[in-house]
């Protein structure tokens, strides 16, 4: 590789392509119109899941022609490790009420469900007008708790997914599409800190 060259982040070899730039983009923008008719007229208000949801959120956000404001709660149920621990904690709380709002949670995945669950239910308790989820992407043979999405982007087999606002150990979530690397257990910042040469 030439001196001036870098290994490239995002054409990793390691990374297979689940879902491209252009299919997500597409998507996002059918739910954007779809939740732009069923809104129409009422008080919407997003609630996004941290981090995870944050490229979601921005690009649904921008698809949807009505007047809208914005939250974002930060849920963690995961800890640095890729498989659930059940164990769902508030690491940062709304800022805003709920009350007699009509609330669309937009959440990256549904794995296991717990989190969305655990979240669902606390907001049930807040007086709002009326409660849906948005989420980009679910794993059904991951369920262990029934969650309906009214608007879902894709289902996706039991992988393990990085990419548009998804991580890894915090790293992948700028990539632009949704990736399943080929081992996931064993990426750190170190495996892409060098130049590659
Ligand atoms: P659940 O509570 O098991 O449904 O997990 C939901 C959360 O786990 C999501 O909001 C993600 O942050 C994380 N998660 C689940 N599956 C994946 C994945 O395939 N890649 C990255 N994060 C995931
Ligand atoms: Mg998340």
């Amino acid at each position: 590789m030439a001196a001036n060259q870098r290994a490239s982040f995002m054409n990793d070899s390691n990374l297979k392509v689940l879902i491209d730039s252009d299919r997500l983009q597409a998507r996002v923008r059918e739910l954007g119109r779809q939740i732009t008719e069923d809104y129409a007229g009422r008080e919407l208000h997003l609630v996004g899941v941290l981090k995870g949801a944050c490229v979601f959120m921005s690009d649904l956000m921008r698809a949807i022609d009505l007047p809208l404001t914005l939250d974002f709660i930060g849920i963690s149920s995961y800890g640095a490790s890729t498989t659930s621990s059940g164990e769902v904690r508030i690491t940062k709380d709304l800022d805003v009420s709920l009350a007699h709002k009509d609330v669309l949670v937009v959440e990256d995945i549904i794995d296991t469900g717990l989190t969305l669950n655990y979240m669902v239910n606390i907001f049930r308790s807040r007086e709002v007008n009326s409660l849906a989820i948005a989420a980009l992407l679910d794993k059904p043979e991951r369920h262990e708790i029934e969650i309906e999405a009214r608007y879902l982007g894709f289902t996706i087999p039991n992988h393990f997914v990085v990419g548009y606002g998804l991580d890894v150990g915090e790293v992948y979530r700028n990539l632009p599409f949704i990736a399943v690397p080929e081992n996931p257990d064993h990426l750190t910042r170190r495996d892409f800190s060098s130049t590659g040469e």
